[in-house]
């Protein structure tokens, strides 16, 4: 983009026999399975795709409606209507609906701070608070439809406030704690949002992250925000409250009603906006709605978690990405189930705090992402077998391919050989699981998300849109519609269109590339696209490089990834400077926290490598097949004969780290 004007351990046990073999789930786990054989689930699957609106029908009616819907599906690509015309709440079915049993008492949330506090919220405990935070939204003339930001640390209040605008209908955009101020100053505007809901800071690794400070500095040039509502999560950080715009959630929330009626909504009616990367530098706001997004994620956690009412369910991720959304809050919640919602990092203050966690609550179901057990396996099995895990029953994975030896460590090490691991490929588009065993009944293949759930045509094709052949590569793309498909990109109808339904027409691409092998079985390879996977974080290649090149020294840049053993991917600019501008370490490090304080941590570049221009096609596309081998091995292959400039390759050859 150019200006405008450590290896992981190797398990000794990993065979290649082994990655082949299948691991078949215990006669006990799926005689007890919600779907318990084969037959049941490619019955269920024909059924679904011979007569979706039969399926999904049914499986709506589990939930709770004011009126019933007229029409289960509408669909005429790229728009998808679900459950039209019908009435319903998601905060009304994740709380209301399980206060009229003996659900109320049940722990809804258990939730366990960094430092080592313990809330535990029933049903009725958070259906009060929601209640409540319903009634301050609307004292803050909250109303339908308006969008709300929330950038909070994981606390409950976080869930609190996501399900109070879900009860009003108003629609909220979370924005992951991690990113800088100018991040959330983008999707603040982008959104047109008139409220944010933050915390003091954030406590992570031991240390605060300043959450308010970033809000301040954001809203320095966000003209739509008219309050900020702040949850003091500690106590004694010295934050500055602006009169009259600023105001404490523990003194709003006291003198507020603790009855709110869940408003009737259409089943269409706008959830969520969540910000994710795509090919260009500006961050795609995936929509969102109320109907399908709650069918699918509730149906979605039943089957794949296999969740029983005396489960203890902990999904690690953050409720800044969709995974908690779907998985942490909303998913579990439908179900009446408890969801466990860990405040810290999985190695503060030892390497083994998430085996404590599950010792501590007896976690049953455990949830978490390829680059976290990948750490672990790092961090050594010792921390590991120091505790018990008798509680585990079912692991899974989420967030980018697990690879086979991370699998096998997953299985033996914190599995104890007993328990089924669901690796369950989705995306943020798609709001709930897509492609993944069903516990009690896939046989497993280690790094192989297995086949589609119910409802989902997956297929992998060629460039033209045609089927390839099992065991060949090619591009993943879903041909139906499902419930949770994300309605739009907010504001941006056309590049929705552009970014998903282009491509082959009719049809949704994924931006993944994948292959089917001859048994069924999906084997996601990862993006297609310049979308990068850090620690299974979504980045854009421009994102990165607009960030780099709104520094004052940079001319141009070009970011790609190279593979890393712990992170999937690592990332590597090659930058060029303005031409006064000397190259030098101090330089790179200017470089890596400019692109924090634009981006976040997160996408801060693993490397930055110097170079006089970069290598273009005569067309002046950067070449950036070239620039991964040069970022992954040094050494160049292939054809280079539309390079327009040979030199820029010498330079970046020897160019040191
Ligand atoms: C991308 C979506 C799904 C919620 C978290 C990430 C990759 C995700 C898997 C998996 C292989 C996976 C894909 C996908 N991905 N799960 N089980 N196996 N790849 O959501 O940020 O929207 O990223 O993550 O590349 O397209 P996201």
């Amino acid at each position: 983009m150019k200006k405008q004007t450590s290896e992981v351990q190797s398990t000794a046990f990993t065979s290649v026999m082994e990655e082949h073999r299948l691991f078949h789930p215990s006669k006990e786990f799926a005689r007890n399975a919600h779907v318990n054989s084969m037959e049941v689930y490619k019955r269920m699957y024909k059924e679904s795709i011979l007569n979706p609106e039969k399926f999904w029908s049914d499986v709506a009616e589990d939930l709770y409606w004011f009126k019933k819907w007229k029409q289960t599906k509408v669909w005429k690509a790229p728009d998808a209507k679900w459950f039209n015309g019908g009435l319903t709440n998601l905060a009304y079915n994740c709380l209301d609906r399980h206060l009229t049993n003996w659900h109320r008492t049940k722990a809804a949330i258990i939730w366990e701070g960094e430092p080592g506090e313990t809330r535990i919220l029933t049903y009725q405990v958070l259906h009060r608070e929601v209640c409540k935070f319903a009634n301050v939204l609307g004292k803050m003339g909250i109303e339908k439809g308006d969008r709300v930001a929330v950038y909070m640390g994981m606390v409950p209040e976080l869930a609190i406030a996501i399900l109070a605008c879900a009860r009003i209908g108003a629609v909220h955009t979370v924005v992951f704690g991690g990113f800088s101020a100018e991040a959330l100053k983008d999707r603040i505007n982008d959104a047109g949002a008139k409220l944010v809901i933050t915390c003091d800071a954030a406590i992570r690794r031991g240390t605060l992250v300043m959450l308010k400070p970033a809000v301040d500095k954001a809203l320095e040039s966000c003209p739509t925000v008219q309050n900020v509502i702040v949850y003091r999560r500690v106590n004694e950080v010295q934050i500055t409250m602006s009169p009259g715009r600023d105001h404490w959630w523990h003194e709003i929330i006291q003198s507020v009603n603790d009855k709110h009626e869940a408003e009737h909504l259409p089943s269409e009616h706008p959830l969520f906006i969540l910000y994710t990367s795509g090919t260009t530098g500006k961050p795609k706001g995936i929509l969102h709605t109320t109907g399908g997004y709650m069918v699918n994620t509730y149906f979605t956690s039943k089957l794949v978690f296999d969740l029983k009412d005396d489960d203890i369910y902990w999904c690690t991720a953050d409720v800044g990405w969709v995974t908690g959304h779907s998985y942490v809050v909303y998913g579990p919640l439908l179900n009446g189930a408890t969801t466990l919602m860990y405040e810290g990092a999985p190695n503060h203050p030892e390497p083994d705090r998430f085996w404590k966690i599950i010792d501590k609550y007896r976690v049953n179901i455990f949830y978490t992402a390829p680059t976290a057990i990948r750490a672990f396996i790092r961090w050594g099995e010792q921390w590991v077998l120091k505790h018990e895990l008798t509680s585990l029953r079912l692991l899974g994975s989420v967030g980018e391919p697990i690879n086979p030896e991370a699998w096998m460590w997953y299985y033996k090490i914190v599995g104890k050989q007993k328990c089924p691991i669901v690796d369950t490929w989705w995306q943020t588009e798609t709001g709930a699981i897509m492609l993944s065993p069903l516990p009690g009944v896939t046989p497993l293949k280690p790094g192989s998300c297995t086949m589609p759930l119910p409802g989902v045509v997956p297929e992998v094709v060629d460039k033209e849109g045609n089927p390839v052949p099992d065991g060949s590569g090619g591009y993943l793309i879903l041909k139906d519609t499902w419930p949770s498909m994300l309605r739009t990109i907010y504001g941006d109808k056309n590049r929705f269109k552009k970014q998903y339904w282009s491509e082959y027409k009719g049809y949704y691409f994924t931006g993944d590339g994948a292959r089917r092998d001859k048994d069924g079985y999906f084997w996601v390879m990862g993006r297609v696209d310049d979308v990068i996977n850090v620690a299974g974080h979504r980045l854009g290649t421009a994102e990165i490089e607009s960030a780099l090149v709104s520094h004052h020294d940079v001319a141009e840049a070009a970011v790609v990834a190279r593979p890393d053993d712990i992170k999937g991917s690592a990332i590597v600019a090659f930058v060029s400077l303005e031409s006064s501008k000397i190259p030098s370490l101090l330089l790179k490090e200017e470089l890596r926290n400019h692109v924090a304080s634009e981006i976040g941590h997160i996408a801060k570049p693993d490397e930055i490598r110097f170079t006089d221009t970069l290598p273009k096609t005569r067309s002046g596309k950067i070449m950036r097949r070239l620039l991964r081998e040069i970022a992954t091995s040094g050494s160049i292959k292939g054809d280079v004969s539309t390079l327009e400039d040979f030199s820029a390759l010498e330079k970046l050859r020897d160019e040191d780290q």
